[in-house]
C-alpha cells in the first residue's frame, strides 16, 4: 500500500482535546522505560521532544529524569493549550520544563542545545521526513542520545481497519479516523533506513515494535 499524506499540524481543537483524552499511557511509559534502558536511568541534560502535542511523553519524560529539563516542540496552538494546562498542574516539574510553538522545519530552535532529542508519533504526520532527521542535525550536541517511536505502514487498508478496530474500537469516531489516516501515513521499516541513510545518521537503527510501531534509536554523529 502507498502512503497517503494527512494534515501534518492537528490544529483542530476537539482533535487535540480527542487526543490528550485517549489513553496511551501504555506506550507512552514504554517509550520512557526504553530511553532510560537505552540511555541510563540518570541520563541528565536538556531533551528535546520534537511534535510534543499535549506533552504526554515531555510531561513523563520530566517525571522520570529529575536531573534532566525538557522542551516539548510543537505547531498546534490548540495541542500546546493542553500541554501548558498540564504543566500548570504539575508545580514541581514546571521549572524544568517549557513548551515552545513552532513547525518544523524552524529556525526559532538554537543550534546545537540538545543533549537528547526524543519524538513520539510525529514523523508519520510529515509530508517530507527529511525535516525530521535535518532538525536533529540541527539541534542535536554530537553523539546526543535519540529516541524515535512511530506507527509503521500496515500493508493494506483492510490491515489498517483491523488495528483500529483491535485498539481503539471504544475511542470517539475523531480519534478512530486520525489512528486510521495515520496508519496510512506512515512509513515502513526499510523507507526509514533510507531516510537515515539520506540523512546520513549511521549512528541510528531502525526496528519494527509489535504490530504496528516502529523505533529508530541510537546516537548522533560524533
Ligand atoms: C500524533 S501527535 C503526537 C503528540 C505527542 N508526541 C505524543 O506522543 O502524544 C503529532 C503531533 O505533531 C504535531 N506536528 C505535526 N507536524 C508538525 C510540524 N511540522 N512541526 C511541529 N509539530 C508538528 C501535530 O500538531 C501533533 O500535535
Amino acid at each position: 500500500m502507498l502512503r497517503t499524506l494527512e494534515p501534518e499540524l492537528m490544529l483542530a481543537p476537539d482533535q487535540a482535546q480527542a487526543y490528550a483524552e485517549a489513553d496511551f499511557s501504555e506506550t507512552d511509559d514504554r517509550f520512557v522505560q526504553r530511553f532510560g534502558q537505552l540511555f541510563g536511568r540518570d541520563f541528565v541534560g536538556e531533551i528535546v521532544d520534537l511534535g510534543c502535542g499535549p506533552g504526554n511523553i515531555a510531561l513523563r519524560m520530566a517525571r522520570a529524569f529529575p536531573d534532566c529539563s525538557v522542551t516539548g516542540v510543537e505547531g498546534s496552538a490548540a495541542m500546546l493549550d493542553l500541554a501548558r494546562k498540564r504543566l500548570a498542574a504539575m508545580p514541581e516539574t514546571a521549572f524544568r520544563m517549557r513548551f515552545v510553538e513552532a513547525t518544523l522545519p524552524t529556525a526559532v530552535l538554537p543550534m546545537h542545545s540538545a543533549d537528547a532529542v526524543v519524538s513520539n508519533s510525529l514523523l508519520h504526520h510529515l509530508h517530507d521526513p527529511s525535516v525530521l532527521w535535518l532538525t536533529l542535525r540541527q539541534v542535536a550536541v554530537r553523539r546526543a542520545p535519540v529516541l524515535v517511536v512511530d506507527l509503521r505502514r500496515p500493508e493494506t487498508e483492510t490491515r489498517a481497519r483491523q488495528l483500529v478496530d483491535a485498539c481503539a474500537a471504544n475511542e470517539p469516531e475523531v480519534l478512530r479516523r486520525d489512528f486510521y489516516n495515520s496508519l496510512l501515513a506512515a512509513f515502513e521499516v526499510d523507507e526509514v533506513e533510507k531516510q537515515l541513510e539520506r540523512a546520513g545518521l549511521y549512528g541510528l537503527q531502525v526496528q519494527a515494535v509489535g504490530d504496528r510501531h516502529l523505533e529508530v534509536f541510537g546516537r548522533m554523529p560524533g
